[in-house]
């Protein structure tokens, strides 16, 4: 088999690329580890950024989108049982879109399906070779026959797990981490959200986030231990829990009811520079993590591919270079921004076991700065909206 670019990983990064590339008449396979329902059963983001829903419109997945998707014009943040109002709108005149990663997945599949495009789903024992030299490849087997994809290029789309990056000469690549004391644990319930919009609380208990995919499913969240287990947490001690952590006027408005999903992720943060080596590119989890606080990691690895996108397009039809010399810098300057705001954010609204009276004071103090005063609260909308992409391309 042989393609232009051999895109490892069926998450939102490898179909976006895929898409992105099919509308510029590069061609693309996708090798997938896992099963199609797998990939689409996984319940994560849900908040896009303006700059992602452009990306969706670009690769003509956005019908949906447009139709289902709730525009967000602000926050909530509830601490010392009160709740204050982030006004986006007035603050940055952009707004952000509720739509779940879920439903952006199935779209990209669907459109991916009708244009009749390859993924393969269910590869085993995949791996890349060559793409420090002329001749990258792609292999795997699957139903017990092994294959090989030459390509131009590889694109590792495969979530901070995969293999791609664990491919690369440990001297060549550089990770700086963090790993946070805590995990969230998620609930997904057809019941409606308590709120128009969505709720971020920091209590003495840990943190609290009310969420929603529409006007008839919630999405909650829990901060709790590392070792903490979904299957400890029935429906009525989670519930009871979140009420807990919620001022009274939003706690009485909660909706109870079964979860459909529970599910416990660890909070990390996490850059691999650079994003390229040679023929190899990283995007998306595959190069970089954020703690899920400020709604950035499924953005960032849209915004990856659309540079990524941008680099091939201009190799293929101009013959020039410049974009995929600047893929890595590109990437790392929206990245790095975005790691600031996500640590910022989850430092700000969680409960630390090691900062004690101290730290929970300054999180209570900066809490009031940032809703008593414009600087505050517009820095908070600015990043939590997101940077137009072109504001960070350097040079
Ligand atoms: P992924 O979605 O991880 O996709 C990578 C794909 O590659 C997967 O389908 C995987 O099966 C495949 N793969 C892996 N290894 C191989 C291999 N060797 N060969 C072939 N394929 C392979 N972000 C938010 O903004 N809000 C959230 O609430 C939120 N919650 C999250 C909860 C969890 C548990 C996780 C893990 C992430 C969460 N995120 C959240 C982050 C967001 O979902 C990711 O940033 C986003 O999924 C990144 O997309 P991706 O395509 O780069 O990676
Ligand atoms: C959701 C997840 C987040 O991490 C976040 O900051 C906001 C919303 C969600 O799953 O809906």
């Amino acid at each position: 088999m042989r393609t232009q670019v051999a895109i490892v990983g069926a998450g939102p990064s490898g179909l976006l690329l895929g898409a992105l590339l099919h509308k510029a008449g590069i061609s693309a396979v996708i090798v997938e580890q896992r099963s199609a329902d797998y990939v689409l059963g996984r319940i994560r983001a849900g908040v896009l950024e303006q700059t992602t829903v452009e990306l969706l419109e670009r690769a003509g997945v956005a019908e949906r989108l447009h139709r289902d998707g709730l525009p967000h014009g602000g926050i909530e943040l509830a601490f010392e049982g009160r709740l204050h109002r982030i006004d986006f709108k007035a603050l940055t005149g952009k707004h952000v879109t509720v739509y779940g990663q879920t439903e952006v997945t199935r779209d990209l599949m669907d459109a991916r399906t009708a244009a009749g495009l390859v993924t393969v789903y269910d590869a085993e024992n995949v791996s890349v070779h060559g793409f420090d030299g002329n001749a990258p490849r792609v292999r795997f087997r699957k139903a017990g026959i092994e294959h090989e994809i030459a390509c131009d290029f590889i694109a590792g789309c495969d979530g901070y797990h995969g293999v791609t990056r664990a491919s690369v000469p440990a001297g060549a690549i550089t990770g700086f981490e963090k790993v946070y004391p805590f995990g969230w644990l998620g609930v997904l319930a057809d019941v409606p959200p308590v709120r128009d919009e969505l709720v971020y609380a920091n209590h003495e208990r840990g943190f609290a986030l009310c969420s929603q995919r529409s006007r008839t499913r919630s999405r909650y969240y829990l901060q709790c231990a590392l070792d903490d287990q979904v299957e400890r947490w029935t429906d009525a001690a989670f519930w009871d829990e979140l009420r807990r952590r919620l001022p009274d006027e939003v706690a009485q408005g909660v909706t109870t009811g079964p979860a459909i999903e529970k599910s416990i992720a660890p909070l990390r943060s996490f850059v691999a520079e650079p994003m390229r080596f040679g023929r190899l590119f990283l995007a998306g989890d595959a190069a970089h993590i954020v703690p899920p606080t400020g709604a950035k990691g499924l953005n960032l690895a849209a915004s990856d591919v659309g540079y990524l996108a941008e680099g091939l397009t201009e190799f293929y039809l101009d013959k020039r270079t410049a974009g995929i010399e600047a893929y890595s810098a590109r990437c790392l300057g929206r990245i790095w921004k975005a790691e600031r705001f996500s640590w910022w954010f989850t430092s700000l609204m969680h409960r630390f076991p090691e900062t004690g009276a101290f730290g929970r004071k300054m999180q209570q103090a900066e809490l009031e700065y940032l809703v008593g005063s414009a600087a505050g609260s517009r820095s908070l909308a600015e990043n939590y909206v997101g940077l137009p992409m072109q504001q960070v391309v350097p040079g």
